[in-house]
């Protein structure tokens, strides 16, 4: 392998949705330094997306905050077409827009069920399909795939998550939608991969990190001992849109400091 070690992705277009804060922003910041023009997704924060697109615009490349609902068919369609009028093509997807509604099994409404699946499942499907659509219509660029696209899943894509069953069926589903979109499209060089992020300190999980208490307990799940940083996972998903990883397909990149290890099998079993 001759590639750089630190990605060089100039020349290339990226979206990734879900990008005012958290791990999405810090993906989107992390593609702009490695020279890559980025839209920036975002639903509910324009303020949040501005920042990110500052950021990016700091490397020197192009960078637009673009608004849109990703579990909306319409909306993915518009999000994609607008970043195409900017850039002139779109070499990585970040599918990576999340949200949490969590209740008890039987408290969980219709519509909170509704709500996690469309966006975290639905959502991913809808990017990825736009973006396939795109690569083929673009063919061949300066990558040596056709397309990347990377999915932000989760560790409880395996983890059972009492309390939060729309967000770990939603995330299950996640790594069966990579997993088949990366066998149906391998030959045509677009490579499907995801990434499983632990706890990462984000607005999503502020509640736990912020308070010592919970926070100890979390840590006592994490074989590592810290909580991890979003711009840990963007080094994974820059790997993952780079020709550095050209033959890895269909797979899951688990970034968690060790959550997915059983950590409570450490003094027992
Ligand atoms: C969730 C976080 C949680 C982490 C580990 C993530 O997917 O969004 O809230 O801290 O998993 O449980």
């Amino acid at each position: 392998m001759t590639e750089p070690i630190l990605p060089d992705l100039t020349g290339q277009s990226a979206i990734v949705t879900g990008a005012s804060s958290g791990i999405g922003q810090a993906c989107a910041i992390a593609l702009a330094e490695c020279g890559a023009n980025v839209a920036v997704n975002y639903y509910g924060s324009p303020d949040g997306a501005q920042e990110t697109v500052d950021a990016c615009l700091e490397h020197g490349v192009k960078a637009i905050s673009l608004a849109g609902d990703v579990s909306k068919e319409e909306d993915v369609a518009a999000l994609f077409a607008d970043a195409i009028d900017h850039f002139g093509a779109i070499d990585i997807a970040v599918a990576n827009a999340g949200i949490q509604k969590d209740a008890a099994f039987t408290d969980l409404t219709k519509a909170d069920w509704d709500r996690v699946i469309g966006v975290n499942l639905t959502g991913q499907f809808l990017v990825m399909q736009a973006a396939v659509r795109q690569f083929r219509a673009q063919g061949m660029r300066q990558s040596r795939a056709l397309g990347k696209i990377i999915a932000m899943s989760s560790v409880h894509d395996v983890i059972p998550w009492a309390g939060h069953v729309n967000y770990a069926t939603a995330k299950g589903g996640v790594s069966m939608l990579m997993k088949t979109a990366a066998q149906e499209l391998a030959s045509e060089r677009i490579r499907v991969n995801a990434v499983s992020p632990g706890a990462i300190a984000t607005a999503i999980n502020k509640d736990v990190w912020s308070d010592p208490q919970k926070a100890e307990a979390l840590n006592a799940l994490i074989p590592y001992a810290r909580i991890g940083q979003p711009r840990e996972i963007a080094a994974a998903v820059v790997w993952l849109a780079s020709d550095a990883s050209d033959y890895v397909n269909g797979h899951t990149l688990v970034v968690d400091g060790g959550m997915e290890l059983y950590p409570e099998f450490r003094d027992n079993g």
